[in-house]
């Protein structure tokens, strides 16, 4: 554990199990005289596990299980001593109810009343916003390499979810804390820039020439189209492409003409890459895409050279990570192909090049690229490569956090119905358009409701369909391939958004409603104005229900470093889903607004009110905006 693994402090919500694990092995290690060996194994086996059921506590043990057999005793025989020293500890009673000892030798732990409503007062406490959870030690600077789409070519599903995923996991460690640098790593450089770059001369030749011309002097409606047409020329017309080979030279050469019109070419993705950004409101993303490697590719070949780790192989020059065969071929996996042998650098040289700015110029602890899973293979071979030409070094971690396809509602990949790729655009509007059809057809139904003014139910309608199809995606395990569906993104039952904001919404309305009560009670009481109030609501724990919610609760640190650690999103989405169950089961047996004593009135107030900041801050982090009524 790198964070929140410090066990000279008390036990907190975020460090609760590193903390129990070190109480757990000084134990063995000086109450129980257990060897390092047999330590080891323990260790290597899980020292504690979540409780499967309530009634077997908050987490469990077998350690007296795993070691019986090395320490030649009865497995219960050993659990029992085990958990006497345990608990003679008095760091562990302040911590834990008198530990059970269940089936053949399992050990049940249950966190201590006193100790989980310390803990949940300390989070509502917080007036910070963070609910007590500390940021990490040691602070790391992190590159998060997301979104990435390419000019002149539509930014697709793909791009979607990278964008949505790498977003939440930008949130997330810059939420603990770290040094977060967000890069968008367009594809803006190579060959193809040669046939658009002739295309463009050809079409609009006076823009090229026009004094402080701009995107907005260049009549394309749509660049796609525009690309689609240059490289059919391409294909068909020999001079063109002759002419296009020329124009790569010339633009590698920095011909102003050339740059001049690779620039209008980028500004024109730029705009319409920014309008997608501007909806699913990401900020915070640099672009530093691959033309900012060119400079360098030269000499990242040369250093592989240099290094004797790229050879020669059909006039290319290639990295095999797998001993050749006879015939020169590869044994294993394909070479990384570094130049070709036109002299044209790689996708891979890139990428090389950009590992290297990003360990030693950026000074990254951690690069993470949010890529789809079809680029794995690319991804090991190159830092594979990057290692051994020193371009990693061993304190920078590089992870492909790869992500499945987008699916179609048949099964299939993710098409318009005329078989056309998915502009992103009308995706969005489309998922905006049913949420917000939705909501007429509810205001409708319901002829008590308040009439909500147009404008503010379109704003809520965004909110909605903008929060449907990033929910959607990061609520799955992102490894799989996920389906698109409009009908299940935005219903309002299941582990969705409309149901997550309604819960929010709900939530909300019954903790202000409490307060108001309580505020009510005060006046009848006529509270003299003067005396001290108290910030402080000692917190009472009356109910099963009452007890699990607040269990849940404090849970959430440590799913928020969870994901840190893991880079799986749908782990925030599944606790933030079960919290609003729990919080349902507690709120159909204890009421809130209306409960007589007001000792118990102001708790469960208070933990509604904590309950509210967990979902808050979860959607938050998962880049979802809140909405004032649904
Ligand atoms: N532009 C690439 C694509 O659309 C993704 C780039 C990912 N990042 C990287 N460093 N290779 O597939």
């Amino acid at each position: 554990m790198a964070s929140n693994g410090a066990t000279d402090e008390g036990a907190t919500a975020a460090n609760i199990v590193p903390w129990l694990e070190q109480q757990i092995l000084t134990t063995l290690r000086e109450d129980l005289s257990v060897s390092e060996d047999a330590l080891t194994s323990a260790v290597s086996a899980g020292l504690i596990t979540e409780a499967t059921r309530p009634e077997f506590g908050d987490y469990q043990s077998n350690v007296a299980l795993v070691l019986a057999k090395k320490l030649k005793t009865k497995p219960r025989d050993l659990a029992q001593r085990f958990s006497d020293a345990l608990y003679g500890r008095p760091a562990v009673q302040q911590v834990l109810a008198p530990i059970e000892i269940a089936g053949p030798g399992f050990v049940n732990f249950r966190l201590s009343d006193s100790w989980v409503l310390g803990e949940l007062s300390r989070m509502h406490q917080d007036r910070d916003g963070r609910l007590a959870i500390p940021t990490a030690s040691p602070r790391e600077r992190v590159v998060i390499d997301y979104s990435s789409p390419n000019i002149a070519k539509e930014m697709h599903v793909g791009h979607l979810r990278s964008t949505i995923i790498g977003d939440a996991l930008a949130r997330v460690l810059d939420f603990l804390g770290h040094d977060v640098v967000r890069l968008n790593h367009v594809g803006d450089w190579g060959t193809q820039f040669g046939m658009l770059i002739s295309q463009l001369k050809d079409v609009q030749p006076d823009v090229i020439e026009q004094e402080g011309a701009s995107a907005s002097s260049v009549a394309i409606s749509d660049l796609v189209a525009f690309y689609k047409e240059a490289k059919k020329r391409f294909d068909e017309d020999e001079a063109f492409q002759e002419r296009s080979r020329n124009e790569v030279v010339k633009l590698q050469s920095g011909d102003p003409a050339s740059l001049k019109a690779w620039r209008i070419l980028c500004d024109i993705s730029r705009k319409e890459f920014g309008e997608v950004y501007e909806m699913l409101g990401i900020q915070g993303l640099e672009e530093r895409g691959e033309s900012f490697y060119n400079p360098f590719l030269k000499d990242v070949v040369k250093e592989l050279e240099d290094r004797k780790l790229s050879e020669e192989s059909q006039g290319a020059k290639c990295v095999f990570l797998d001993p050749r065969n006879e015939d020169g071929s590869s044994s294993g996996r394909p070479p990384v192909i570094v130049q070709k042998s036109d002299g044209g650098f790689m996708y891979s040289t890139t990428d090389l090049a950009a590992i290297k700015h990003r360990v030693w110029t950026e000074r990254a602890d951690r690069v993470l690229y949010v890529v789809d899973q079809g680029q794995s293979s690319h991804f090991s071979s190159v830092f594979e490569v990057a290692k051994k030409a020193g371009f990693a070094n061993d304190k920078a971690k590089l992870t492909h956090v790869p992500f499945g396809l987008v699916l179609g509602e048949d099964g299939k990949k993710f098409k318009t119905r005329s078989g056309d790729t998915v502009k992103l655009r009308d995706l969005l509007n489309e998922a905006v358009r049913l949420a917000d059809e939705d909501l007429q057809e509810r205001q409708k139904e319901d002829s008590e409701a308040q009439p909500w003014p147009d404008e503010e139910r379109t704003r809520t309608a965004t909110v909605i369909g903008l929060a449907s199809v990033k929910y959607a995606d990061l609520s799955m395990n992102r490894e799989s391939n996920y389906q698109f569906s409009y009908s299940k993104m935005l219903s309002r039952t299941g582990n969705t958004a409309p149901y997550m904001l309604y819960a929010l919404v709900r939530i909300k309305g019954i903790r202000r409603k409490a307060q108001a009560n309580t505020q009510q009670h005060d006046k009848d009481k006529d509270m003299d104005k003067d005396a001290p109030t108290s910030t402080t609501t000692a917190l009472v724990l009356t109910s099963p229900a009452e007890s699990s919610l607040m269990r849940h609760l404090l849970k959430f640190p440590r799913v928020i470093q969870g994901v840190a650690d893991t880079l799986y999103p749908h782990k925030l989405c599944e606790h933030l889903f079960e919290l609003s169950q729990l919080f349902n089961q507690f709120y159909e047996t204890c009421p809130v607004v209306n409960v007589e004593d007001a000792a118990v009135r102001a708790s469960r107030t208070a933990i509604c009110e904590v309950t509210e900041r967990v979902l808050q801050v979860g959607l938050d982090l998962l880049g979802i905006q809140e909405v004032e009524r649904l």
